[in-house]
Order: structure tokens, then C-alpha cells, then sequence
């Protein structure tokens, strides 16, 4: 039978700045995953949402018609109680690392389906790769023995093609047709996928400056609780924290760079921002999880968060104890001038690792491993003329040249001693 619907009336619909009902939405969004409604016709809709918005309602069942494109996983049968985290994204984000083996040893299981990066942040499946021998594509039956393991209990690997397939399809479009930005289609793409991984609980972290998508608080503020909202809706326990992007997070941006800097914070050093973060994301998913009597703080200190990443990165083939690649070429960046450092632009520190070889121009493009910057000083810090400030790393040094132009307004020496502004800026709850 024919459908009472079409692609165009839904485009009209909201390009007129109509609300679309739920038959209007499972339509679109089946017919777009069977291939009867065009990409053009998708990324014109995508255009009239950004432009036009949706009620909660519009993006609730929006979220929901993505999760039933594709499976849902469930992990209810496990033995221990799950909760995940996401982050939308920033310059030398490798939270996860720590995270995921910290959480897991503090008694929680953390199912993490995570991406490869595209752009100016690096994806935690590109990281983990530069680790000898670890694999992302593992099966659903392997990870659901890793989760139950309790010397384990965490594990991060790529998803399947049946999570939100919609999504995977509309992203792309997205990609190419300026419609990321929309509060309605961010939180509807992060949620789909969320939500069909089956964990029951789960912490967001909002991203919030420069290197971020959400260059302020009002708008973070705005897809933090649209996407505690979808969460909290379809029954998933759904916290979000709003974390500052201005400056990178820790010293380093690049895959095997970024494993380092997680191990040493894992042996119980590293830099202050990445534990703060790590401690307080961690709080808050055994707080989702229901487990009040761990401290996470202890827990990283004592070396158990390390057990346990040895055993996740071991349990997917990877050699924990393998050196790191490391590229061929340097070079370093030295100060001007004395001061003190005001300002690390975490946009322009994300570019230029991706123009070091640190991240892809193309879905499917290499990654080098090796490649990416290490921060000698971060903002606050005093500076010395002559002292180094940035190493850059390539395999490929004609890479130099464009990623030292990145670079050359990214940071700023003052005369007068400055604070480093706090990690931590919000926290939304439903
Ligand atoms: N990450 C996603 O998965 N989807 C978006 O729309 C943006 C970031």
C-alpha cells in the first residue's frame, strides 16, 4: 500500500516551522534507512531542523525511530550493574582510558562503544589501536565475557553496523551539508546510539569553549538537558557534567601519546586536570550505578584501576607492556618571552595534531600512531624565554610547516601571573 506520506510534505512541514507528528517521524526515518527517501531529501529535512528546531517531544521520538532502525543490546542478565560515559568531544580527551578500568575495578561494569575520530579530536578507538595488538572489533559474546569478568569488567570497542543505522547514515550527511550543530540532531545522534548499547546508566560529558562544538555555556547547557531528558525518558539513569574545551586536556594530543600520559595517570600521576576528571566522571557513574561505598580516588591511587586496565587492554589482545610507537621526527616550540602562560587554544592544538598525521580527513583514512603534540606548559604555568613549550611529532615532516601555522597564535604569554580557569563548570540532572 502506498504510503500517506512523502519527503517532501515532512521538508514542508518543518520548513515552515511546523511540529512533526510521530507517524511524519517513523516514516522519514524508516524510509530514509530502506533507501526510498534520498540523501538530498535527508539533508534538506536536516537543514529545516537546524533551522526550525524541535519540541521534546519531535526529539524523543526522533531518538527513538534511530534506535529502532537497527538492534538494541541489552546487558540485564549481567551480574554487576552497568553504566557508561560519552563525551562530545575535545582536544586530547583520552578520559576514557583511565576511566573505564577505574570504574570497573571500583565495582561497575562499563560497556563503552566508542567511534574513530574524524577532525580536530582524536576517537578512543584510534588510541587504543596504537597499542600493539589490540583489537576493537570484537564479538558480542566476548564482550559480554569481558563485563562479567571481575578481574576485568570494562571494554571498549568499536560498534556494530546494526547500532542506530539511521544515524551512521544521516551523520554522514550531516558531515557534508553543515547541519553537525543542531541541539536536536546532536543529542538525537548521541542518544540513538547510546540508548540501543543497553547500558543502564550513563554520564555525559558536555564539552564547553573553543575546541568544543558547544562554544558557551547556554547552548551546552541546552544539549546537556536535552540529552538527560532522552536518557532519563527512556529509562536510562542520565547525568551530565559541563567540562571546560578552552584549553587541551592534560599535556598530550595524539593516539600513542595520549595512552602514555593515561598510563602514568593510571600509576598514580599525570597531569591534575585528567585525574580531577577522571575522579569526578567516576564519582558520578557509581553514583548512577548505585555503588556509594568505593572511593574512585583510592581506587586509582592504589594501582586496582591498573589491574584492571591490563587486563581489559590484554583481554582484547593488546600487549600492555609493548612500547608505544613513537614517530620518526620532532620539533619543539620555545618561548619568546618570560611570563606566564594565559592562554593554550585548545582548536588550534587539535588542528595541528591532525595536520601532524594525528587524525583523518576521510572516514577509513590511517591515523599515524606516533604523531601528535606533547605541552610542556599548560595555562598558569610560569614561562622562561628559550624554554620549550610544544613538541610536535610526525612521521611525515612535511607536516611541519603547516602545523607550526596552527600553532603560531595558540598561545599567549603574559606579564602578570594567571589562574588556570576550573575544569568542572556545571552539572545537570533530571
Ligand atoms: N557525536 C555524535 O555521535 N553525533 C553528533 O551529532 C555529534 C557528535
Amino acid at each position: 500500500m502506498a504510503s500517506v506520506h512523502s519527503a517532501v510534505s515532512v521538508i514542508a512541514a518543518k520548513r515552515d516551522g511546523g511540529e512533526l507528528g510521530d507517524d511524519q517521524i517513523d516514516w522519514v526515518v524508516d524510509a530514509f534507512t530502506r533507501g526510498e527517501v534520498a540523501d538530498e531529501q535527508m539533508s534538506a529535512l536536516a537543514m529545516a531542523i537546524l533551522l526550525r528546531g524541535m519540541t521534546r517531544r519531535e526529539i524523543a521520538r526522533w531518538t527513538r525511530a534511530m534506535i529502532e532502525s537497527g538492534k538494541r543490546m541489552d546487558f540485564t542478565d549481567l551480574p554487576r550493574s552497568t553504566v557508561d560515559k560519552h563525551s562530545t568531544g575535545g582536544v586530547g580527551d583520552k578520559i576514557t582510558l583511565p576511566l573505564a578500568p577505574l570504574v570497573a575495578a571500583c565495582g561497575a561494569a562499563v560497556p563503552q562503544l566508542s567511534g574513530r575520530g574524524l577532525g580536530h579530536t582524536g576517537g578512543t578507538l584510534d588510541k587504543l589501536e596504537s597499542i600493539p595488538g589490540w583489537r576493537a572489533d570484537i564479538t558480542v559474546p566476548r564482550m559480554r565475557e569481558m563485563l562479567a569478568d571481575p578481574k576485568i569488567g570494562a571494554v571498549v570497542c568499536a560498534a556494530g553496523a546494526d547500532l542506530a543505522p539511521a544515524d551512521k547514515r544521516l551523520y554522514a550527511l550531516r558531515d557534508v551539508t553543515g547541519t553537525v550543530e543542531s541541539v536536536p540532531l546532536i543529542a538525537s545522534s548521541i542518544m540513538s546510539k547510546k540508548i540501543a548499547e543497553g547500558t543502564a546508566a550513563l554520564v555525559l560529558d558536555v564539552k564547553v569553549g573553543g575546541g568544543a562544538f558547544m562554544k558557551d555555556l547556554d547552548s551546552a547547557r541546552e544539549l546537556a538537558t536535552a540529552m538527560v531528558e532522552l536518557g532519563t525518558d527512556a529509562g536510562v539513569r542520565t547525568v551530565a557534567l559541563l567540562t571546560a574545551m578552552d584549553t587541551p586536556l592534560g599535556r598530550t594530543a595524539g593516539n600513542a601519546l595520549e595512552v602514555a600520559e593515561s598510563v602514568e595517570v593510571l600509576s598514580g600521576g599525570g597531569p591534575a586536570d585528567v585525574i580531577e576528571l577522571t575522579v569526578a566522571l567516576a564519582r558520578e557513574m557509581l553514583a548512577q550505578a548505585g555503588i556509594h561505598d568505593v572511593d574512585p580516588a583510592v581506587a586509582l591511587a592504589d594501582g586496582r584501576a591498573m589491574d584492571h586496565w591490563r587486563a581489559m587492554i590484554a583481554g582484547q589482545g593488546g600487549d600492555p607492556d609493548a612500547p608505544l610507537p613513537r614517530a620518526k621526527y620532532t620539533e619543539t616550540v620555545t618561548a619568546e618571552q618570560s611570563g606566564t602562560l594565559t592562554r593554550l587554544d585548545a582548536m588550534a592544538v587539535g588542528l595541528a595534531a591532525w595536520r601532524l598525521g594525528a587524525g583523518r580527513a576521510r572516514q577509513g583514512d590511517p591515523v599515524q600512531f606516533g604523531a601528535g603534540i606533547e605541552m610542556h606548559a599548560k595555562p598558569g604555568d610560569s614561562i622562561t624565554a628559550g624554554q620549550p613549550l610544544l613538541t610536535l611529532h610526525t612521521d611525515t615532516p612535511d607536516a611541519f610547516p603547516p602545523s607550526l601555522a596552527a600553532l603560531t597564535a595558540a598561545y599567549t604569554i603574559g606579564p602578570t601571573p594567571s589562574h588556570p580557569t576550573p575544569t568542572i563548570l556545571d552539572r545537570i540532572a533530571p
